[in-house]
C-alpha cells in the first residue's frame, strides 16, 4: 500500500479534530464495545469517553430507533461486512438526532482481532427537511385530487 509519510501521532491529532464521531470497538460475546471514541462523539452524543467506554453503541438507541437499521448492522457485523445506514439515537439528555452511521470492519493480523472503526454524522437537518417534504408531497397529491373531482 502506498503512503504518504504521515507521522502517526499526527493521524491520531487529525481523529482528534474531526468534526463527525470517529470511534473504535472490538467484538466482546455478543457485543461491539468501544475502546476509542473521538471528542466529537462526546459532543455529539453527551456522553464523556469514561461513562461508555467498554459499552456496546447500542445504549444511543431509543423508543424511537428504527429497528430495521439496528437489524441491518447487526447481520453487517456479524458478516464482518462494512455497513452505512441512518438511524434514529438518543443523546444523553434524552434529545434525538439522526445518525449517519457506517461501520468498517478491519482485521488486524498482528493481534489476529477484528476492530470496526464506526464513523457518526449528525443529519438531522437533513432528514427532518426530507421528511418534510414528503408531507408537502403528499398534500399536494391530495390537493391535485380533490381539485380533479370537482372540476
Ligand atoms: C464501531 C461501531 C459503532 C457503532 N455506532 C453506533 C451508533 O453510533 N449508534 C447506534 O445506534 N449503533 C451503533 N453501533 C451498532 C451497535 O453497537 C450494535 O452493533 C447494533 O445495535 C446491532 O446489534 P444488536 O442488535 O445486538 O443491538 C455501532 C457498532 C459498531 C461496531
Amino acid at each position: 500500500m502506498k503512503r504518504f509519510n504521515l507521522r502517526h501521532e499526527i493521524l491520531l491529532q487529525l481523529v482528534e479534530s474531526a468534526q463527525d464521531g470517529i470511534v473504535v470497538a472490538e467484538k466482546e460475546g455478543d457485543d461491539t464495545i468501544l475502546v476509542y471514541v473521538n471528542p466529537a462523539f462526546e459532543r455529539l452524543t453527551g456522553y464523556s469517553a469514561d461513562e461508555i467506554l467498554y459499552q456496546d453503541c447500542r445504549f444511543l438507541q431509543g423508543e424511537e430507533t428504527n429497528l430495521d437499521a439496528v437489524t441491518v448492522i447487526r447481520h453487517a457485523i456479524n458478516d464482518q461486512a462494512p455497513v452505512r445506514t441512518v438511524l434514529k439515537n438518543y443523546r444523553k439528555d434524552g434529545s434525538v438526532f439522526w445518525n449517519e452511521l457506517s461501520v468498517t470492519p478491519f482485521y488486524d493480523e498482528v493481534e489476529q482481532i477484528t476492530y470496526y472503526i464506526g464513523i457518526q454524522k449528525d443529519v438531522t437537518t437533513q432528514v427532518e427537511l426530507a421528511l418534510e417534504l414528503d408531507v408537502a408531497r403528499e398534500t399536494i397529491q391530495q390537493l391535485t385530487e380533490q381539485l380533479a373531482t370537482q372540476s
